[in-house]
């Protein structure tokens, strides 16, 4: 399907350079100040897109049973779909009402909802954004595409690269990323390999090699995942009738989906799809945080170099995409906060006692809600959407050990198992087991 003419272009994201660059260049930095990049658009009309959008959901067209093409009038950066590989990505739900009461009441909120972005496909938010990045690597004719990863982006890229039949090259911290992750992208296809550093130490090695090699990168600090990644906030807004609400809450680690999440509400509210820009409130793991440490005392920006968090998704030091997440958490009026290992650990438990259950790193989000509602930064009668941006079955030997009471944080602490729910192993005879009944 062919599109009608609209100007898509690269633009530096710092303010002080803007230098253009056509939208198929493969860069992921600024030639002249390194700043990130970022897709701009000319004028979008979007006097009947609600409509449109709202349409999609009754066509099975591929691209619009996808939660993320059926808002593709919001990225425009393609001038035609034959390169989209689509597993149905999107599509997750708000939950909601007495489903979450369990886990509102712990963060001292009245009521609160939860957009799961652990029903996707590879069951994490980064197809959202894969999507995007693995159509625009078919457009340039990419044959291999390579990402380093905490687990998930390597997950989500290993499936959409084997669905477009290109070459998935992956790399990993070796021993940090959970079994449920290296499993994904094993049995996707991909060429695997673990290296002995960190997440940002692997990073700078990839960037090196997609440049040498002529590989196309699909981290986060390719625009074009971040273009997808706006679709979550596309389809919150839709499935609340573009109601806006006070509050969205995140987990922050390499900051991509922050930069996404503000980019998609202040487009919104140019095109004027929304008429209230809600808040967004980043939390990091306390052995992790950056980002929250910048924002809280200012000054020049300090990676952690040994970062440490059982939240191994959001186990990263050195975030590339900070100083888009800065401007979007002070254009949304935001707030940065940390979370400790317990303090993911029980809250992760009550998401789990709702019937929802998510990964570590996802629970961060009801963590630091119950911190911010304590301080009175966030009104316990607001209206929050909390995104849990992993599946519960992503880390399951963390759950396991956290309900035997066998989970120990970085440097040997032990976690309490505050919500522990053990098994408990029984004869195979009905009167014994109903003893125990
Ligand atoms: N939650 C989960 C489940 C993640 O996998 C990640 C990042 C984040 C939150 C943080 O998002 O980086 O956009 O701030 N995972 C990346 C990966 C780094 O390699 O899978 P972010």
């Amino acid at each position: 399907m062919a599109l009608a003419a609209q100007t898509a272009e690269l633009v530096c994201f710092n303010a002080k350079c803007r230098t253009r660059y056509a939208i198929t260049d493969v860069l992921y930095n600024c030639t002249k100040c390194g700043g990130l990049l970022e897709a701009v658009y000319g004028s979008i009309d979007a006097s009947d897109l609600k409509k449109v959008f709202r349409e999609r959901r009754m066509s099975n067209d591929p691209l619009d049973a996808s939660g993320v093409w059926r808002y593709r009038e919001l990225f425009p950066f393609l001038d035609d779909y034959s390169c989209v590989t689509t597993l149905r990505e999107g599509n997750t739900p708000l939950l909601d009402a007495s489903a979450t009461q369990q886990a509102a009441t712990y963060a001292g909120l009245d009521r609160i909802t939860f957009k799961h972005q652990g029903f996707n496909p590879t069951g994490s938010f980064k197809d959202n954004g894969m999507t995007c990045g693995v159509a625009q690597a078919r457009r340039l004719g990419m044959r291999r595409v390579a990402c380093v990863s905490t687990g998930n982006t390597s997950a989500s890229m290993a499936a959409y690269a084997a669905a477009a039949g290109i070459e998935p090259l992956i790399f990993l911290p070796h021993g940090n990323i959970s079994f449920g992750k290296l499993a994904q992208a094993l049995e996707y296809g991909a060429r695997t390999f673990e290296v002995d550093a960190n997440f940002d130490q692997i990073l700078a090695l990839v960037r090196v090699l997609a440049e040498r090699v002529g590989i196309y990168l699909l981290n986060s600090v390719n625009p074009f995942r971040i273009e997808g990644q706006k679709s979550i906030i596309f389809e919150m807004l839709e499935q609340r009738d573009w109601r806006a609400p006070e509050w969205i809450v995140l987990p922050g680690g390499n900051l991509g989906n922050t930069s996404a999440f503000g980019k998609a509400l202040r487009e919104l509210m140019a095109l004027g799809l929304i008429n209230k820009m809600p808040r967004l409130a980043v939390i990091q793991a306390a052995g992790a945080s950056p980002f929250y440490e910048f924002v809280q005392h200012g000054g020049e920006f300090h990676a952690v170099e040994k970062p440490e968090t059982l939240a191994t998704a959001i186990r990263i030091g050195d975030p590339v995409s900070w100083p888009k997440a800065l401007h979007e958490v002070r254009s949304s009026g935001g707030v940065v906060e940390q979370v400790n290992e317990q303090e993911i650990a029980d809250a992760k438990a009550q998401i789990g006692r709702c019937g929802i259950g998510c990964e570590p790193a996802s629970a961060a989000t009801l963590a630091g809600l119950k911190k911010l509602t304590a301080r009175g930064v966030v009104d316990h009668g607001a209206d929050v959407v909390a995104v849990l941006t992993g599946n519960l079955l992503k880390d399951p030997d963390y759950i396991y050990r956290y309900h035997t009471g066998q989970l120990e944080a970085p440097g040997g602490v032990k976690i309490e198992s505050t919500y522990g729910n053990r098994s408990v192993v029984v004869p195979n005879d009905a009167d014994a087991i109903a003893r125990v009944l």
